[in-house]
C-alpha cells in the first residue's frame, strides 16, 4: 500500500498575521511533486487564539472556546484545500477523514472536537490509517533543552518518546495553549510508534521529504 505522510501545518504558519499566500503556493509545489499520499491538518494559530481570548474574557466555557478555535482551523483547512484544488468538503471526524483518505491522494482536515488540538487530530488520523510518519510543521525549528529564547538553550535533533514525555510533564494545556506537541498527541504517537518530525520552513520540509539533510527534531 502507498505510504501516507501526515502533516500538521500550524495556523501560525498559514496565517502568521495575514495569509502567507507565498508559503501556501510553495507548499502546493512540494506536495504536488511528491508521489506519496498526504493528510494535512491545518491549525488555527493567532486568529484562533484571538477568537478564543475574546470568548474567554466573556466567561465562555472551555468547550465554547475550543469550538470557536475549531471553526478557525476549519476555515484554514478550507483555504489550504482550495489552494491545493481539492474539494471544499473537509472531514470533521476521524472516520470521515479515513473515508476521504481511501479515495483521495491528499486530504485536508481541521479540528475535530473540543479538548484536543490539531496535533492531536494529526496523531489520531495517523493511527487510524496506519501512517508511520507525522510531521509537525510549525514556527519553531524543533525542540530545545529549554525555552530557545533563554541563554544556554541547546537544540535537540533526536529524542525518545519517553524523554519527550518527561519534558511535557510540567506543561499546562488549555484552549489555545499547548507545547510543540500536546500530551494527547504524544501518547498516541508513542503507543503506535509513529515517528514525529518537528520542523519549520518550506525548504526544510522539502529536504526531509526528499530524504536530504534537514534541521528538525525527530521523536522516536
Ligand atoms: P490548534 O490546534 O491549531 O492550536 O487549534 P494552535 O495553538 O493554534 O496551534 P498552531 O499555532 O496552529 O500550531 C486552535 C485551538 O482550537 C481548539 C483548541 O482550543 C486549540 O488550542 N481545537 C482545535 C480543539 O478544541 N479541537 C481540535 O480538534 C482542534
Amino acid at each position: 500500500m502507498m505510504e501516507t505522510v501526515v502533516i500538521s501545518l500550524g495556523g501560525s504558519v498559514i496565517v502568521p498575521d495575514s495569509i502567507d499566500y507565498n508559503l501556501l503556493k510553495q507548499f502546493k509545489k512540494v506536495v504536488s511533486a511528491d508521489k506519496r499520499k498526504f493528510v494535512i491538518v491545518a491549525g488555527g494559530g493567532k486568529v484562533a487564539r484571538n477568537y478564543i481570548s475574546a470568548l474567554k474574557n466573556e466567561g465562555a466555557s472551555n468547550s465554547m472556546q475550543d469550538l470557536i478555535g475549531i471553526e478557525i482551523t476549519r476555515l484554514n483547512a478550507k483555504l489550504v484545500a482550495g489552494v491545493l484544488n481539492l474539494p471544499f468538503k473537509i472531514p470533521e471526524t476521524c472516520q470521515q477523514a479515513k473515508q476521504q483518505w481511501k479515495k483521495q491522494r491528499i486530504v485536508v482536515s481541521g479540528g475535530f472536537r473540543p479538548g484536543i488540538t490539531t496535533d492531536g487530530v494529526g496523531a489520531e488520523i495517523a493511527k487510524a490509517i496506519g501512517a508511520k510518519t507525522f510531521i509537525n510543521y510549525t514556527n519553531v525549528d524543533g525542540v530545545y533543552t529549554k525555552d530557545p529564547k533563554l541563554k544556554g538553550a541547546k537544540f535537540i535533533p533526536e529524542i525518545s518518546y519517553s524523554q519527550f514525555n518527561k519534558m511535557l510533564a510540567g506543561v499546562k494545556e488549555g484552549p489555545g495553549m499547548h507545547f510543540i506537541l500536546d500530551k494527547h498527541a504524544a501518547k498516541i504517537v508513542e503507543q503506535n510508534k509513529i515517528k514525529v518530525i518537528i520542523l519549520s520552513g518550506m525548504d526544510n520540509l522539502k529536504a526531509y521529504l526528499e530524504g536530504r539533510k534537514f534541521k528538525g527534531t525527530v521523536i522516536n
